[in-house]
């Protein structure tokens, strides 16, 4: 394949995602939502087992809910939509990388079409059963978070203890050839 011509702008657009908090009070059109879905549907997985099914949520009541399930994603009742990541239930290993790798993907998707987007995790095992409640998800499946889109006022983290923001230097988190070795170059 030829080398994208604007690579070094989506490059630069990719390491812009952030993880979204905070939305205006308006719906993400349809046509958005289908092309997030389309992007998750190509995402890669383990032995292309395509571990996943997706649910839209766009009902108020529910996300509000969803919200409610820990204080850490009370921030999840003012996003347009959610789009919650129910995984087969039948690797547990795999199929964590694959929900990542297919949230990642919407978020960045999400950035992209000019959106904002967070990770949500509903918690540990009794939550993820209130979530399953929620959201009518069968008892076999496994379900650990949604992706929250909407549009973004800011990437902000509000909460009372918010995440450090920033990264690390790459000098502090590369090595060549051997664990530790400094990167020439
Ligand atoms: C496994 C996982 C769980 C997360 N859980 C939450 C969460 O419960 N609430 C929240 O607001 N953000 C959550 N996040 C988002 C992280 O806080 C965010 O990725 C990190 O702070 C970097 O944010 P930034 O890209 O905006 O700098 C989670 C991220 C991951 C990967």
């Amino acid at each position: 394949m030829a080398r994208v011509d604007d690579a070094a702008e989506i490059l630069e657009q990719i390491n812009k995602v952030r993880q979204v908090r905070q939305y205006e009070d308006k719906p993400v059109p349809d046509d958005v939502v289908n092309q997030l879905l389309e992007v998750a549907r190509w995402t890669g997985s383990s032995r292309n087992t395509q571990p996943w099914h997706f649910i839209v949520v766009d009902d108020r009541e529910k996300l509000r809910q969803i919200s409610q399930l820990r204080t850490p994603i009370n921030w999840v009742a003012d996003a347009s939509l959610a789009i919650a990541i129910v995984l087969h239930g039948e690797n547990e290993n795999s199929e964590a990388y694959d929900e990542g790798r297919v949230t990642e993907r919407i978020m960045i998707a999400a950035h992209m079409l000019g959106f904002g987007a967070g990770t949500a995790w509903y918690g540990d095992d009794p939550l993820r059963e209130k979530a399953k409640e929620i959201l009518g998800i069968p008892a076999e499946r496994t379900a650990r978070s949604v992706v929250a889109i909407g549009h973004r006022i800011s990437a902000k983290d509000p909460r009372p203890n918010p995440a450090m923001s920033g990264r690390h230097p790459l000098s502090e988190i590369v090595s060549q050839n051997t664990f530790g070795a400094t990167r020439k170059g």
